[in-house]
């Protein structure tokens, strides 16, 4: 076991993107940030200091924390966040995980460009469960805004139902914008800082690619090349071999190539998969070039999806799985159903309500629209019994019950502000069905829970029928996830037993949903013994009551 040491300093940089120049927040200066490469077994130790003018936060995307939320991140779930002048050190123990994950602030929307990739290598020793590649690439995929990017968040949340999309897709910090139609791709930012990559042909490669947009799913291809997917989310998968992938905010997808084409030059491309109907999305395709040694063709073009092809996300979606028969919990003491999507508060007409009808715009689970504390973390509250910060009943159940999916009133639903969390007994076995709703529209959502990884046993269209659809689950083989796509206008089912105690957000992946107040959060209760039981908290974990002025909210 090693313990790798490092300083990350949150500041701001000014950096050339699209032939302009931008100050944004980063880490130590990277854009994207530093990537961490550990094994699994090691230890960690991120001191990371605040130099910006932002509170800032730190969350390891998907590592499981045994015992140890102190250290996993998102602002007032589990600390309050790191104040301009202030540090904490994140210490973790890597423990059975293996893959691609990733870090981002979680804080605001600072993650827009607060973020690097997480490499995680089997221990010393041991081996991938697949030939070991000749090189191993991270590739990071983004969102760039020109415009500041906390104004973006104000507008998102204030302006009414229009949400705002980013200016270009990139591919580890680079924006290289091709307009939209396919056959007839322009390239308007030629060779401006084009990411390549240079392969020796018949070489394998191992690419670890990482969603960290804010509000973009990608679909993801690369020119003339099959991709053979190895691990989802650092669980590995059983091999299947594809020529595109989809990746939602917040997932990985490892894949295998093999440079077994003509020796030449050939983009991989990134796109949106853009669901919901009639809303806004980012329409541009990004670029980085693959490269055989010693080539200088023309590069080629691999055709992308088109942005609403949810028939192509669904068959991809359906090949993962667990590389063998996996231990899925069977009886369950939880059986919890939580609608989620859209929706409109009534309001007073004034700067914080342009939505339509003097309302704003929302969006919730269960009907609650998800409000975090803003003095004090839920995790501190309910350690120290501080009263008065959230409650304990986040409905199992949605409130009323309709035609989810159908033509629903938008009256019908109306969300409820609120900070309310559901506790889970220490090693409940657990199951949540996530469903769509129609309600302003349907969207396929990747919704994240901390500290677990569960299994995903079903995921259809329409409305979860219990009868019908539990009878098909798949109790085998199902693949192991930290983050789910709900199907647009559908469901997904997932089970875990609840193993880590702690207080764990759970919230869709998509920015914008999380800002109108789509998340939740559990609170699991130690056990007995101290295998079972939190561990302290670290001295200099930020408690600070200081508060902005501005919040989201
Ligand atoms: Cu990747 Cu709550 O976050």
């Amino acid at each position: 076991q090693e313990t790798h040491h490092h300083e990350f300093s949150v500041q701001e940089q000014s950096i050339m993107r699209l032939c302009k120049s931008h100050t944004i927040i980063t880490v130590n200066g990277q854009f994207p940030g530093p990537t961490l490469e550990v094994r699994n077994g090691d230890a960690v130790i991120v001191k990371v200091t605040n130099k910006a003018r932002y509170n800032v936060t730190i969350h390891w995307h998907g590592l499981r924390q045994m015992q140890n939320p102190w250290a996993d991140g998102p602002e007032y779930v589990t600390q309050c966040p790191i104040m301009p002048g202030g540090s904490y050190t994140y210490k973790f123990i890597i423990q059975d995980q293996e893959g691609t994950l990733w870090w981002h602030a979680h804080s605001r929307w600072l993650r827009a460009t607060v973020y690097g990739a997480l490499v995680i290598r089997p221990k010393l020793g041991s081996s991938y469960p697949f030939p070991k590649p000749k090189l191993e690439l991270p590739i990071v995929l983004g969102e760039w805004w020109i415009r500041d990017i906390i104004s973006v968040q104000r507008q998102a949340l204030f302006s009414g139902a229009a949400p705002n999309i980013s200016d270009a897709l990139t591919i580890n910090g680079q924006p290289v914008i091709f307009t939209d139609a396919l056959n007839k791709i322009k390239n308007i930012s030629p060779n401006a800082g084009t990411v390549k990559y240079s392969v020796t042909s018949g070489d394998t490669v191992l690419l670890r690619v990482i969603n960290a947009a804010l509000n973009q799913q990608l679909f993801f291809t690369v020119a003339n090349h099959r991709l053979t997917v190895v691990a989802t989310d650092a669980v590995y998968t059983k091999p299947f071999t594809t020529t595109v992938i989809m990746v939602g905010p917040g997932q990985t997808t490892d894949v295998l190539l093999t440079a077994d084409q003509r020796p030449g030059r050939y983009y991989m491309a990134a796109r949106a998969y853009a669901s919901a109907r009639n809303a806004p999305f980012d329409n541009t395709t990004t670029t980085a070039i693959l490269e055989y040694k010693s080539t200088t063709s023309r590069p080629i073009l691999p055709p992308l999806p088109a942005y609403n092809d949810t028939n192509t996300v669904t068959a991809f979606t359906n090949q993962i799985k667990s590389p063998g028969k996996v231990d899925v919990p069977k009886n369950l003491d939880e059986n919890l159903f939580f609608v989620v999507g859209f929706g409109f508060f009534n309001c007073s007409p004034g700067p914080r309500c342009q939505g339509p009808n003097n309302t704003r715009f929302a969006a919730s689970m269960n009907n609650v629209s998800f409000v975090l504390p803003s003095s004090v973390s839920l995790l501190q509250a309910y350690t120290n019994k501080i009263p008065n910060v959230y409650t304990p009943d986040f409905p199992a159940t949605p409130p009323v019950k309709f035609d989810y999916t159908g033509n629903v009133p938008r009256g019908l639903w109306q969300p409820v502000k609120g900070t309310k969390l559901y506790k889970l007994k220490f090693g409940s076995s657990v199951q949540i069905v996530l469903q769509d709703t129609s309600i302003f529209s349907t969207e396929d959502h990747p919704v994240h829970l901390h500290g677990y990884h569960f299994y995903v046993v079903g995921q259809g269209f329409g409305n979860f029928n219990p009868s019908q659809d539990t009878a098909r689950f798949n109790l085998v083989d199902p693949p192991q996830r930290n983050t789910i796509d709900i199907p647009v206008g559908g469901w997904a089912a997932i089970r875990f037993i609840a193993d880590n105690p702690g207080v764990w957000l759970m919230h869709c992946h998509i920015d914008t949903h999380l800002a109108w107040g789509f998340g939740m959060a559990f609170i699991v209760e130690n056990g007995v013994g101290p295998s079972q039981t939190l561990l302290p908290p670290p001295a200099d974990l930020p408690r600070s009551k200081w508060r902005e002025a501005w919040r989201g909210g």
